[in-house]
């Protein structure tokens, strides 16, 4: 049958049209598709370089404590990483969530609001991504921090140290150099100029008190916030990896695990992994002075009134171990499945990293030898004959100018003096 000549027309147009959006549609996938080839390339390709050196770290029997215990017990030397600590693993997982969403583009700035290993570990993965990191730290750090950060290749703004509630803290600029960093792509996508790069303003004011934005370089690709804190790739990063080599290194026979907090991603993704496989594994927080997790844990409430908060900032005196503690629930820690918690003491971590190094010559940072504090207690509480997992979380080589320092620890009264581990109540 012959169509009418008016149909014949409409038929015309929408087999035109039809044609049309075949070719668009191909066009915008064939597109789409590259373009995340492009990301899968990049990600596989830092796969088979220096990112194929982190993770599967050795499962170290630390072998003074175990033989005074009775107790096997094992640090997982996540000292060393390349990056040097057990926040490559993070930085890792990070980057590659948000190239695989497209939240951050190759070429484009991580940033992030830190003056720890994280950024360390950030600065260093981050060119294997073909990526560029932007640092925020408060003006009070040592400025060894910077400059390691800074010769990594990362860009470094030192701000004024304010409340974790002002829009001006560290990590709240670190985010807002994320979106600056976007706006900029945005604009050079445009063809628009931006004006000259400028990152040594004090929390984004010059000293004329004159709001300013940071700049990158005016090929940048867009920001990324890493948010450490709550972003879930960091829990994922020990969920994947550091808790399922735990289980392959102990083959399943570990009694406990125990771990200090900063963010909670490792407390949080190698306990929950490890209930997973056998409820019975106990899990455990150590927690330093300062911190608000131990009451949160023992007593379902995260602050006592004075340590709210917004009304106090967590001294730098309040302990003098770094990267752990903390006064706020993170959507990390909110993941961790533990069984208890323990406080721990400045002065018997400071005694704690002595006796690794004279009696193993494990030379760690404090948080690691907080956690080796932990691991005794579990031994102990528990009694001969378990075997305690614990993380040994960065070298003290990161920790020379205090707690390595005889000079400032006195002047703290932390001064080690201990021959045993009658620190922690040893006959
Ligand atoms: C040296 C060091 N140890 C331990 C931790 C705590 O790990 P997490 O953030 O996974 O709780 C951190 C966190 O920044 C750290 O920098």
């Amino acid at each position: 049958m012959v169509a009418p000549p008016r149909a014949t027309g409409a038929i015309a147009i929408s087999l035109s049209l039809t044609i049309l959006s075949y070719f668009l549609y191909h066009k915008s996938r064939s597109k789409s598709t590259s373009r995340k080839t492009h990301k899968t390339l990049s990600v596989e390709k830092a796969r088979k370089g220096l990112v194929a050196a982190i993770g599967n770290t050795p499962l170290i029997r630390i072998n003074s404590l175990s033989d005074v215990t009775g107790c096997e017990i094992l640090g997982k030397a996540e000292f060393l990483n390349p990056g040097g600590s057990v926040k490559d693993r993070v930085a890792v997982k990070i980057i590659e969530e948000a190239l695989e969403s497209g939240a951050l583009a190759q070429g484009g700035v991580i940033t992030e609001g830190s003056a720890g290993s994280t950024a360390i570990s950030l600065a260093t993965v981050a060119p294997a991504y073909g990526c560029k990191c932007h640092v925020v730290i408060p003006d009070d750090v040592a400025i060894e921090k910077s400059q390691i950060l800074e010769a990594l290749g990362a860009t470094v703004e030192r701000v004024r140290p304010v409340s974790i509630t002002h829009r001006d803290h560290y990590v709240n600029i670190a985010r807002r150099r994320a979106l600056e960093a976007n706006e900029l792509a945005l604009k050079h996508g445009e063809g628009k100029q931006n004006e000259s790069p400028d990152v040594t303003l004090v929390n984004g004011y010059d000293c004329n008190g004159e709001k300013q934005s940071t700049k990158f370089a005016s090929d940048c690709k867009g920001g990324f916030f890493a948010d450490q804190f709550e972003n879930l790739a960091n829990f994922r990063a020990h969920y994947e990896g550091t808790g399922p080599e735990i289980w392959e290194q102990t083959g399943g026979k570990l009694d406990a695990f125990i771990a200090a907090a900063g963010t909670g991603g490792t407390v949080a993704g190698v306990s929950r992994f490890l209930k997973e496989k056998n409820t019975k594994v106990r899990c455990f927080l150590i927690d330093p002075p300062g911190s608000g997790l131990y009451n949160k844990v023992t007593r379902g409430v995260m602050y006592t009134r004075e340590e709210a908060e917004g009304r106090r900032l967590k001294n730098p005196f309040d302990t003098i171990t770094e990267g752990i503690g903390i006064n706020r629930l993170t959507e990390n820690f909110k993941l961790a499945e533990l069984d208890g918690a323990i406080r721990g003491t400045d002065l018997e971590s400071v005694e704690m990293s002595r006796y690794l190094l004279k009696n193993d010559g494990l030379f760690v940072g404090s948080s690691s030898a907080m956690n080796c504090v932990g691991a005794v207690r579990v031994a102990r509480a528990m009694g001969p004959g378990h075997t305690i997992v614990t993380i040994l979380c960065d070298s003290g080589m990161r920790h020379l100018s205090k707690f390595y320092d005889a000079q400032y620890l006195s002047e703290h009264g932390l001064a080690p003096s201990a021959l045993r581990l009658e620190f922690l109540g040893d006959a």
